[in-house]
């Protein structure tokens, strides 16, 4: 058993468990000669073994608890003919949806589409050493939705929360739909192998706020609540980005069992106002592991081991790491994780 299976069984008399956001990505320059066999970045995330070679990439320089399957979020768009493409400096694009006017495609067959990603995390189940939990994950019926409406990443997403207002019963029926195909993403990966899925809503902040229940809350309980119905009883981390103070409703009512948070929140505040029952995942900010020199790494890394040391708490950054990002101090963060005693 891993340990971040073991913490999830209330085993909590052990090392800190450590993963990081986007770990597997561009900071580690194999990645590039990896990706460079694939035709684009799609493809890439349909080919089984540059797969299983990325998620296990970071694992070759670094000492960690956890292995996230490469895939993207934006798979599911692609599933739904969305005509998806990342294009370089650009990042993903795709065919933006009209509401009220664009035809929301029901059915599609989400096991057979993604039949790469379930291959491949089989493999990977069978492959890594038993110690290393490994991650599956989808976006958010939220992010997924803001995606699809701009065809683009946007500074504030006006046309999807223009959506919510003007066109709710077909904005709720995209959403629905979403639910649909997200539970189904997630289900391939669990009985494929994988010990923990993860729901990234990236951009839960951009939802206002008398809609946050409706959209941020309500669809993560109804996934989580669908897997369990299909016999999914392993753990779900929620991330609902940069939501604040709405992450106390959320961790209470989203029925996660675990709630990753990022860089902005105070761990001393999350810790009175978090749900008790349900762990936390974070937040050291990444952007701190950009410099040459950064003297507070230690200081910073121990404070938050500190005062989380009484808690369900699995380390990681409280975003992805950037391309930026030092492979010698992700080692350092590591090994200060490893040597600390409280
Ligand atoms: O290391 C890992 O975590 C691997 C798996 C992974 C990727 N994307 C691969 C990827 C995961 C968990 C994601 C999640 C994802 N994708 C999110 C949620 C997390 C977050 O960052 O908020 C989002 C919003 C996306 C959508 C997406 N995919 C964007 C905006 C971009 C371009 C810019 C960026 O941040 O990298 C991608 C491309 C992408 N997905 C890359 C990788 C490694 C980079 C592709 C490349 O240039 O080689």
């Amino acid at each position: 058993m891993n340990k971040i299976n073991n913490l999830f069984k209330n085993k909590i008399n052990q090392q800190t468990p450590i993963w990081f956001l986007r770990q597997a990505g561009r900071h580690i320059p194999e990645y590039y000669s990896i990706r460079s066999r694939a035709k684009n970045f799609i493809d890439f995330c349909l080919n089984e073994e540059l797969i299983v070679e990325s998620t296990k990439l970071p694992l070759k320089y670094y000492d960690l608890d956890a292995a996230i399957v490469f895939s993207d979020i934006l798979m599911i768009p692609w599933a739904m003919n969305r005509n998806v493409k990342f294009t370089k400096n650009v990042g993903p694009t795709m065919d933006p949806m009209l509401p009220d006017e664009s035809k929301i495609i029901k059915n599609i067959n989400i096991p057979l589409l993604l039949k790469p990603l379930e291959n491949s995390i089989k493999t990977l189940r069978r492959d890594l050493p038993p110690s290393v939990c490994l991650i599956g994950f989808s976006g958010a019926p939220w992010t997924l939705a803001c995606y699809m409406i701009e065809g683009q990443s946007s500074k504030d997403f006006i046309n999807t929360r223009k959506a919510v207002w003007g066109s709710n019963i077909w904005f709720r029926e995209l959403i629905e739909t979403l639910v649909i195909y997200i539970t189904d993403k997630l289900e391939i990966q669990a009985k494929a192998g994988a010990d923990v899925l993860m729901i990234f809503d990236s951009w839960s902040h951009m939802i206002p706020n008398n809609f946050f229940k409706d959209l941020a809350i309500d669809p993560i309980a109804k996934i989580i609540s669908l897997l369990r119905s299909r016999n999914i009883n392993i753990p779900v981390i929620g991330f609902p980005f940069k939501s604040g103070g709405s992450l106390i409703k959320y961790s209470y009512e989203s029925n996660v069992d675990c709630v990753a948070l990022d860089w902005t929140v105070n761990l001393s505040w999350a810790l009175e106002s978090i749900n008790p029952s349900i762990a936390i995942q974070g937040n050291l900010d990444p952007a701190s592991l950009i410099p040459k020199h950064n003297p507070f790494i230690r200081e910073n890394v121990e404070s938050i081991l500190k005062k989380m040391k009484d808690r369900k708490f699995i380390f990681n950054v409280g975003h992805g790491l950037t391309p930026e990002s030092r492979i010698d101090s992700v080692k350092q963060v590591i090994e200060i994780i490893k040597e600390f005693e409280i």
